[in-house]
C-alpha cells in the first residue's frame, strides 16, 4: 500500500524525531566548507553528504532529510542514490525546489524567491527521483520600513503557488516563510512581523486551495534581532514563539519543524526544549534544522575521510539532543 500524502506528513514530525535539512545549495555549501578551509567541488559535497547520510542509525532520530538538486543526482560509492540510501534507513527524502531569491523591484532590500516557472516539471522529476516532500522557503528582512505589505505578498503568493504544485505531484510542501534574525529589533518586533507574515501566508495557502494536513510550516523561532540589546531567555522566546503560532497557524497542520536560522547548536535545541515545555499544542513541534545539526558533523569531519565515524557519532549526538527537546527532557 503506498503512503499518502498526510501519513508522510505525520511521518515527518513522528515523536523523538525531526527533519535534517542538508539542502544547501553550492554558493551555500561553498561558505560551509569556507568554515573548515575547503574548497567546494562536485567530489567533495558528494563525500560530505555520503558521510553524513550513510550515519548508521540515522532514522532513530531523523524522520527525513532535505536533499538538494547535485545531491539528489549523485550515487554513493555503493551506487545507490541517495533517496535509496534514506528509504533503507527509514528516512524520508525530501528536495529543495525554490531556484533562491532575488532582488524586488521597486522594495530597496526585499528579496522574493523565484523558482515558479517550470516548477511543474522539475516536482514531477523530483518524484520520479524519489522525493516525498519538498520545500521552498522565502526570505523576510525586519528592517526601516520592512518588510513591505508588497514584499510579504509576493512572497506569500509564491508559497502557495509552490505549495499547490507540490500537492498535484504527490509530494508534502513544506512552506518555508524566513524571517531573519538579522538586525537591531526587538523580540516584540519580531513576533508582530512573523505573526502578519504568518497570516498571509495562510490566506494565500487557502486561497490557493493547499490541503493543510498534507503540509506542514517551518518557520524562525520569534528571536530579539543578532544586534539587539534584548536578552530573553528561552521561556520567554519559547512563550512568544508559540503565542504567535498559536494566533495564525490553523490546527490541521500536522506540524511546525523550526528552521535554525543562524542560532548555535546549543540555543537552537535548549529553544526547542522550552517550547515543548509548551505542550499540549495543536500540531507537533519539531526541527528542520541546517545549521544546527550539521555544524559539529563538518567540523568533525574537516574533509578527511578517516574522520568519518566521528562526523557520524557527532550527527547522532545532535539529532538524539533535539530527539530529547521533542519532549521537553532535553538536558545540555
Ligand atoms: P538552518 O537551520 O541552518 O537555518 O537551515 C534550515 C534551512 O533549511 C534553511 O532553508
Amino acid at each position: 500500500m503506498s503512503t499518502t500524502s498526510t501519513e508522510t506528513a505525520r511521518a515527518l514530525v513522528a515523536p523523538g524525531k525531526g527533519i535534517l535539512a542538508a539542502d544547501e545549495s553550492n554558493p551555500t555549501m561553498a561558505k560551509r566548507l569556507a568554515t573548515i578551509g575547503l574548497e567546494s567541488t562536485a567530489d567533495r559535497r558528494l563525500a560530505y553528504r555520503e558521510v553524513l547520510l550513510t550515519t548508521p542509525g540515522l532514522g532513530e532520530h531523523v524522520s527525513g532529510v532535505i536533499l538538494y538538486d547535485e545531491t539528489i543526482r549523485q550515487r554513493t560509492g555503493e551506487g545507490l542514490t541517495f533517496p535509496e540510501v534514506l528509504e533503507r534507513a527509514g528516512v524520508v527524502p525530501g528536495i529543495k525546489v525554490d531556484a533562491g531569491t532575488t532582488p524586488l523591484a521597486g522594495f530597496p532590500d526585499e528579496v522574493v524567491t523565484q523558482g515558479l516557472d517550470g516548477l511543474r516539471v522539475r516536482l514531477a522529476e523530483y518524484a520520479a527521483l524519489g522525493a516525498r516532500f519538498a520545500k521552498w522557503r522565502a526570505v523576510i528582512r525586519i528592517g526601516e520600513g520592512r518588510p513591505s505589505p508588497t514584499c510579504v505578498d509576493a512572497n506569500a503568493h509564491a508559497l502557495a503557488r509552490y505549495a499547490a504544485l507540490a500537492q498535484e505531484a504527490g509530494l508534502v510542501p513544506i512552506v518555508e516563510p524566513e524571517v531573519l534574525m538579522d538586525g537591531p529589533h526587538t523580540l516584540e518586533t519580531c513576533a508582530s512581523v512573523t505573526a502578519t507574515v504568518l497570516r498571509r501566508v495562510y490566506d494565500q495557502l487557502a486561497d490557493h486551495r493547499v490541503r493543510l494536513d498534507a503540509s506542514l510550516l517551518k518557520p524562525n523561532m520569534v528571536l530579539p534581532g543578532t544586534t539587539s540589546t534584548d536578552r530573553p531567555d528561552d521561556a520567554a522566546i519559547a512563550a512568544a514563539t508559540v503565542a504567535v503560532l498559536r494566533d495564525t497557524v490553523p490546527a490541521s497542520v500536522p506540524g511546525i519543524v523550526f528552521l535554525s536560522g543562524g542560532q548555535t547548536d546549543r540555543e537552537a535545541t535548549a529553544r526547542l526544549d522550552a517550547i515543548n515545555r509548551l505542550a499540549p499544542q495543536p500540531w507537533e513541534l519539531s526541527f528542520s534544522f541546517g545549521r544546527a545539526l550539521q555544524a559539529p558533523v563538518l567540523q568533525a569531519w574537516a574533509g578527511e575521510a578517516s574522520h568519518a565515524e566521528a562526523a557520524q557519532a557527532a550527527l547522532r549526538h545532535r539529532a538524539r539532543l533535539n530527539g530529547a527537546a521533542r519532549r521537553a527532557s532535553y538536558t545540555p
